[in-house]
């Protein structure tokens, strides 16, 4: 059956958003200030570009945007072909932000295409989330943000503790925009250590 289209797909049709995603991100930011004025932001999985449009109207800075699919243009973004579980991009993206030094921000709303089995989704999810937390972990600067979408199951606790052990704030939130019956919950990560503090590895 087809999923029914609510208020937020409205609105982003309404103000010229490309998915109805844009409006997760504003409610992150709005509460946890993830995106500063002038933040170098990278989107892991990035298309249609909903959360690149949020990304640029906030920071203003440079915003960069990868995904499997191609992503239209946006003014001001740049945006890069590529699948973020290749160990070869982590070099393609610190080449394409060199010039600001790192990344300030790391995004990431990606999702696995679906299969209908619950705990292969949420394994394929928890994959993807790695691969984002990998990529983080190489390219933030030190106090950097990081936000990471992951399906809930029984793997989400362990990511949950891998990721505590590389930023001093850590907080799960599911957005007012994240549909009622979406397994979804976004991992909310402020300052980041560049290597983990002694007593956080184990
Ligand atoms: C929910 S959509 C992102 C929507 C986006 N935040 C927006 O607001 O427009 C998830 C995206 O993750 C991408 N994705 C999934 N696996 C990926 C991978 N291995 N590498 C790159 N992108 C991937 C998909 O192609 C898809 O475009």
């Amino acid at each position: 059956m087809p999923r029914c289209k609510d208020h937020f797909y409205h609105k982003a049709r309404r103000y010229g958003y490309r998915s109805r995603a844009s409006y997760k991100l504003q409610q992150i930011n709005d509460k946890f200030k993830l995106i500063n004025r002038g933040a170098t932001v990278v989107d892991l999985g990035a298309a249609p570009g909903g959360w690149l449009q949020v990304a640029k109207e906030i920071s203003g800075g440079f915003v960069l945007g990868i995904d499997l699919q191609k992503i239209a243009p946006l003014e001001g973004v740049e945006t890069l072909g590529g699948d973020i579980t290749d160990p070869a991009i982590i070099e393609k993206i610190k080449g394409i932000i060199e010039k600001t030094g790192g990344a300030d921000v790391v995004t990431s709303d990606m999702a696995p295409n679906l299969s209908g089995n619950w705990s292969l989704d949420h394994a394929r999810s928890i994959d993807l989330s790695n691969s984002a937390l990998n990529i983080a972990v190489e390219i933030l600067k030190p106090g950097g943000n990081f936000v990471v979408k992951v399906f809930q199951g029984d793997m989400f606790s362990d990511f949950f503790n891998d990721v505590r052990k590389y930023f001093s704030f850590v907080k799960p939130y599911t957005p007012l925009a994240s549909r009622k019956e979406s397994a979804e919950i976004y991992i909310i990560c402020k300052g980041f250590f560049r290597s983990p503090p002694a007593g956080r590895l184990s």
